[in-house]
């Protein structure tokens, strides 16, 4: 379906990038691997998803905190691959803490991370993308780009930033073949969860199970942790011409999170 497509997903080397990255594979499409791993780590990644799909993929690594490293990912991407057809906006992190306690530089890495790396990749892909005629923007956002929760002010700024910054840009290429979208994962199974679950697990005298049941009973109603090929599946829809029509969007994928 997405053969002879060369797509870049930010923050591959695991979790939800990891799964995209397999998924768009498994679907026929070249895979720029992208990471903050050393070299060596990351080309081993990009080997097993190169044999594992029949694609070729590479890797490429750059600091997404860094403004100078995320404007010329693009580039490099190109440079090592192909023209890219596909960006998946994917990396992020994420800090709890109330906001009179929120500490400046977990806020101004977040916005970094999480926000401005978008804005720099999506301004250096969209003019080739527009001279190509087609183009799928994916942007990984969060039931945080629509909702709230408490202790999480510079995630939920930046996701809420996200979604606003992608509904723009799909206004800007609409016309071009090329899509802008938002994927807003609920609870998934992956490591940036990982201090949220040991928090609650605390809570309950260290256990780990009850942790992650008391957080899904408060929030998602499908009671179970998304795998993260299920947010991989949903990009590689994203991807294919059935979605020709789906620019601006942002798909809850949260098991009911924003339903209710
Ligand atoms: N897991 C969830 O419950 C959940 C829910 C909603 C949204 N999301 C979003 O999904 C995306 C992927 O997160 P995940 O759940 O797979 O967690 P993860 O921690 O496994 O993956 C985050 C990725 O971002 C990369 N990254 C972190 N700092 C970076 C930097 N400075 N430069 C470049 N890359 C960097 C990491 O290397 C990693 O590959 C994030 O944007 C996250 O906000 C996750």
């Amino acid at each position: 379906m997405l053969k002879n497509r060369t797509a870049l997903v930010t923050g591959a080397t695991q979790g939800i990038g990891r799964a995209i990255a397999d998924r768009l594979a498994a679907a026929g499409a070249n895979i720029v691997v992208h990471g903050i791993e050393p070299d060596a780590a990351g080309a081993k990644i990009a080997a097993e998803i190169a044999s594992a799909h029949g694609v070729r993929a590479v890797y490429v690594r750059a600091d997404l905190a860094d403004e100078k490293e995320a404007g010329g990912l693009v580039a490099r991407a190109e440079a090592a691959l192909a023209p890219l057809g596909i960006l998946v906006n994917n990396a992020g992190i994420q800090h709890t803490c109330p906001v009179e306690t929120f500490p400046v530089d977990k806020w101004n890495a977040i916005l970094a991370i999480n926000l401005s790396s978008a804005f720099h990749t999506m301004k250096a892909a969209v003019p080739g993308m527009r001279a190509r005629r087609y183009g799928r923007i994916v942007n990984i956002a969060s039931v945080h780009g629509l909702v709230a929760s408490v202790n999480k002010a510079a995630y939920l700024a930046a996701k809420h930033g996200l979604v606003g910054l992608s509904k723009g840009v799909a206004l800007e290429t609409a016309a071009d073949g090329i899509t802008v979208n938002c994927i807003c994962p609920g609870w998934t199974d992956t490591a940036i969860i990982a201090p949220q679950i040991e928090a609650r697990a605390a809570e309950r005298g260290g256990d780990r199970e009850a942790g992650i049941r008391d957080l899904l009973r408060e929030k998602q109603p499908n009671l179970t942790l998304l795998p993260p090929a299920r947010i991989g599946d949903v990009a590689v829809f994203l991807c294919s011409e059935a979605a020709a029509g789906i620019t601006g969007a942002s798909l809850p994928v949260d098991g009911g999170w924003t339903a209710q």
